[in-house]
């Protein structure tokens, strides 16, 4: 770490300023310490660019679970690696990812962010995609560090975590991050953990990540979550942001020059941003390339096949109908600040049109609406675009813009001396009939549409959380007369106390009144050869900002799938959702195929999985849950959310597992033949403990080329099972092959009280993965010590 002096020659003020965002989304440069401006940018599913309101079209991969769900590392390395070259191109320096909190419980609103419930699996991912990210000359970001799992009161509550819990589940992601990944950042959260918030938090962020740890990077805290000058800055947090204002400032000159807060802390704080600053330096732009092909396979090797029997991978059928509210919006992320806009991609019916030629013909039936607001207006709605135009109290014009989008966030510089907003357009409505059309935002509105004298209405701010405004804004719903172009024109008060300023316009064309669309579904249905049921979530049910309250598919989606499967004998249904839903119908279908958020590659993964072009390559990060009996609560009790559960969650818990931790199937058969261990004897990173190897031979059984998933879990006397190795291997039909699993020492310790211990005596290990009987093994604690069981079960 830089000693105090290094930057002495910079006066104090200045070196402050470089310590707070110069605005949201850039650090101020300080050129004297060789400290450019830095661009951030959230990251975990594409890189949507420093703004909310960004107008530009991103990359947008799979969810965070889904990339997990391949347990590929190599593949996630590269998933990293594209995030790095797209936020290369986008001028971006430090992304704001990977989310590295655990799959608690799937109430989470932000589960979708990250990978899965076991930490193990969790550390391996995050590795990964962080070596990806800075391989490209970007600063990743570990976050939120620690304990925010749960977006009820996130900015307030307080995570009660024991000490073992803590090091062996939570922590342990990060502290692979930092070790083994690297991290440039970390981002500390807006909770608390054990009465003290997360960026005043010094044991944390000063003892561990550095002390322990050996982080040599930049703490940045969480959007506002820094809110006390001198605790902050003692605890550890290097970067306030956003800015330029914000707890530090001169506050911060003046608490070193009152004593409060040495002045070598500053310095310390330039030296970890300058960790930051040399990443870019150091490596050169990575060229670009090509990504379709690599968002296809991703979204393909994280789904999952929980059911199939045989009616998948697809053979030839005269009709398929394709229904649900996914065959026609296949939701492709999450809601909250991980969202991108992604390019227009093709939908579902005509990417599987292309795959099954032109023989087979495919009925596209929602059958029911899922949406809570209407759905965004179309860019072909508004071929002119969207002049936007800043008016001042009076009357005079501050700026005019013109936007592509009609959804509209203005969150780049605006005239400071607006008064209001005016957002005009030519609505392309060529179907006659009554369209609807919804206005979204915050604040007061008028609405005038066509020469109709204009209706002025107040949209109420949710308060639940700071994104509430942008994540599940008030909507006001006017009639428009359809069959011609209508003028439209919405007005926005603006109200400069207001944080957030949006004008999101939705759109329902008419409906026929005599039909209803579920009976018209279920008819599609009766009549196809193989029904496909697209169902799941959106961004209005998943999302930071909020929790969920139920797990269950919204809507009448359960009695679409059941009315679907009593007339058509082959019903797949696809789940189209970032986080476990119920299943209730599991065993009236005959295949389901989760396929999570799938990002831009989604539509043509899901076809290419169905028609067996692609095998689903993945295997559950996550339990999904039979019953929410028993799930831990993201509920803070008097301001607390108590982690008593301890492992005791997802496979490990009490609740009724409907598939655990790992399970996928696969297009082919697979047997697993032997397995045996051996001790390494390399100490951990710090020193603690010894990893192992574990040799599995698997032999694929089946007709066709496929994946299987080698699972190691030991076994001890006092808990459940856990996942300690993993590795994937794909092997052309009859081929047989021996997967090396290596178990790493942070896998084989245990926390006692106040420091790691290995573990002692015999180990037992599970050798398995899905398809194949657990292979136990007995690893002694010296030496080489082998067992090679048979295997017993032939037929696995
Ligand atoms: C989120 C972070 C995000 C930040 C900037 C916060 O509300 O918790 O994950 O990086 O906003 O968008």
């Amino acid at each position: 770490m830089t000693t105090t002096g290094t930057f002495s020659h910079i006066p104090l003020a200045r070196r402050a300023t470089a310590l707070t965002g110069a605005d949201g989304w850039r650090t101020a440069a300080l050129d004297a310490a060789g400290l450019p401006a830095l661009a951030l940018s959230d990251g975990p599913s594409g890189v949507r660019g420093g703004s909310f309101g960004t107008e530009a079209d991103g990359t947008l991969l799979p969810n965070a679970t889904a990339l997990a769900a391949s347990w590929d590392e190599s593949l996630v390395a590269r998933a990293g690696m594209l995030l790095g070259r797209e936020a290369r191109r986008a001028g971006i320096d430090w992304l704001l990812a990977p989310v590295l909190n655990l799959h608690r419980t799937p109430f989470g609103g932000r589960h979708f962010e990250c990978f899965s419930e076991d930490p193990h699996l969790t550390s391996e991912i995050g590795v990964a995609i962080i070596r990806g990210i800075q391989s490209a000359g970007v600063s990743a970001t570990a976050k939120h560090f620690v304990g925010n799992e749960s977006e009820t009161g996130r900015l307030e509550y307080d995570a009660r975590i024991d000490e073992r819990t803590l090091r062996e589940l939570y922590l342990a992601p990060f502290e692979a991050a930092v070790r083994r990944g690297g991290v440039d950042a970390v981002m500390a959260a807006y909770n608390s953990v054990n009465g003290t918030r997360a960026t005043e938090d010094r044991r944390l962020l000063t003892d561990i990540l550095r002390g322990e740890w050996g982080f040599r990077g930049a703490v940045v805290s969480d959007w506002g979550a820094a809110r006390t000058t001198t605790a902050t800055a003692e605890a550890g947090v290097d970067l306030v942001m956003p800015g330029p204002d914000g707890p530090w400032g001169d506050a911060l000159v003046d608490a070193v020059r009152d004593g409060l807060l040495p002045e070598r802390v500053i310095d310390e704080k330039l030296a970890a941003l300058t960790t930051v600053a040399r990443r870019r330096e150091a490596i050169p732009a990575p060229s670009d390339e090509d990504a379709d092909e690599l968002l296809v396979t991703l979204a393909a090797e994280g789904m999952v096949l929980l059911e199939n029997d045989g009616v998948l991978p697809l053979a030839h059928a005269d009709r398929i109908a394709l229904i649900g509210p996914g065959a026609t919006d296949l939701t492709l992320q999450g809601g909250g600040s991980a969202r991108v806009r992604p390019v227009p991609t093709r939908p579902l019916g005509s990417e599987l049109a292309d795959l099954l030629g032109p023989s087979t013909s495919i009925v596209v039936e929602p059958g029911t609406s899922i949406r809570r607001t209407l759905a965004p207006l179309a860019d072909a709605r508004v071929p002119g675009g969207l002049r936007v135009t800043f008016e001042r109290a009076d009357g005079t014009v501050a700026e005019v813009r013109t936007l592509r989008h009609g959804d509209i966030v203005f969150d780049d510089a605006v005239p400071s001396d607006a008064a209001l907003v005016r957002v005009s357009t030519r609505l392309h409505l060529p179907e006659p009939g009554v369209h609807q059309l919804g206005i979204r935002g915050n604040g007061r509105f008028s609405a005038r549409i066509a020469d109709a004298p204009a209706e002025t209405f107040t949209l109420p701010v949710p308060d639940r959380d700071p994104l509430s405004p942008l994540v599940e804004p008030a909507e006001h719903r006017v009639a428009v007369h359809g069959g011609a172009d209508v003028d439209i024109d919405v007005t926005l008060l603006w109200d400069p106390a207001a944080e957030w300023h949006l004008v999101d316009l939705g759109h329902a064309a008419p409906a026929p009144e005599d039909d209803d669309p579920f009976d018209r579904a279920v008819r599609a249905a009766a009549g196809a050869d193989v029904a496909i049921v697209v169902v799941g979530t959106t961004a209005e049910h998943e999302s930071e900002g909020f929790d969920r309250d139920s797990l269950s598919l919204p809507g009448r989606q359960d009695d679409l799938v059941r009315a679907v499967s009593a007339v058509c004998a082959r019903t797949v249904v696809v789940v189209n959702a970032g986080s476990p839903v119920l299943l209730p119908w599991w065993d009236q279908v005959s295949a389901v195929l989760w396929a999570w958020f799938p990002g831009q590659g989604g539509a043509r993964a899901i076809a290419e999985c169905l028609r067996g072009v692609r095998e689903p390559g993945g295997r559950l990060p996550t339990a999904i849950p039979r019953t929410i009996d028993g799930l831990p609560s993201v509920r803070p009790i008097d301001g607390m959310i108590q982690y008593a559960e301890r492992e005791r969650f997802g496979t490990r818990g009490p609740a009724a597992v409907h598939y655990p931790l790992g399970h996928g199937l696969g297009y082919t058969a697979w047997r697993a033949l032997a397995a045996s261990a051996r001790r390494d004897e390399s100490a951990g990173d710090d020193g603690v403990g010894v990893g192992a190897t574990v040799e599995a031979i698997v032999r694929n059984t089946g007709a066709r080329t496929g994946k299987h998933v080698v699972q190691v879990f030991l076994e001890t006397a006092d808990e459940a099972p856990r996942l300690v190795g993993f590795a994937p291997v794909v092997l052309p039909p009859c081929a047989e092959a021996t997967v090396s699993v290596p178990l790493r020492p942070e896998a084989l310790r245990r926390w006692h009280h106040d420091g790691w211990r290995a573990l002692t005596g015999p180990l037992r290990l599970l050798v398995g993965g899905h398809g194949a009987p657990p292979l136990p093994i007995d690893l002694a604690p010296a030496g080489i010590q082998t067992a090679v069981p048979p295997s017993t079960d032939p037929s696995a």
